[in-house]
């Protein structure tokens, strides 16, 4: 089990003013930010981060939307990360997510679904690596 895990405040969230509350929310659930960076994601860089996502139907959606504004990309420390920090964002579908998640709070449909959380710690690795040198993480 690794203590980390990685997220981004997807554009949905950033452009309706909610950076400041969902940030205050993984505090509060008892995340450590490691990391992190207020930076966008081109078509391609979008497509490159969702590649595994490559044959679904929703792809291009996915990749449209995730380019479309700027987000929050953060590496997050707590033990049990990954996991841990599921449970705190919710459901994809916002409609499904428990209440007092992250996603039933500030997510309006399962696309535009306010923030991403690591689904495994090769993945949390993985994806930190993309936004974050060496340097930039501590
Ligand atoms: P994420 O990777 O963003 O944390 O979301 P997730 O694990 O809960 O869901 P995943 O299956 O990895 O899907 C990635 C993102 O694709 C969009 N999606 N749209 N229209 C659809 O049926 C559909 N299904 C997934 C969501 O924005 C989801 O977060
Ligand atoms: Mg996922």
């Amino acid at each position: 089990m690794s203590n980390k895990t990685f997220t981004m405040i997807k554009p949905d969230a950033v452009a309706n003013g909610h950076i400041g509350a969902i940030l205050d929310h993984i505090i509060k659930g008892g995340f450590k930010i490691t990391a992190m960076k207020y930076t966008y994601l081109t078509e391609q860089k979008a497509g490159q981060f969702y590649e595994v996502h490559k044959a679904r139907p929703f792809y291009g959606e996915l990749v449209e939307f995730m380019s479309s504004g700027p987000i929050v990309a953060a590496i997050l420390e707590k033990d049990n990360a990954v996991e841990d920090f599921r449970k705190l964002i919710g459901a994809t579908d916002p409609a499904k997510a428990d209440k007092g998640t992250i996603r039933n709070l500030f997510a309006q449909s399962i696309s535009a679904n306010a923030i991403h959380g690591s689904d495994s710690d090769e993945n949390a690795a993985i994806e930190g690596s993309f936004f974050f040198s060496s340097l930039e993480k501590f």
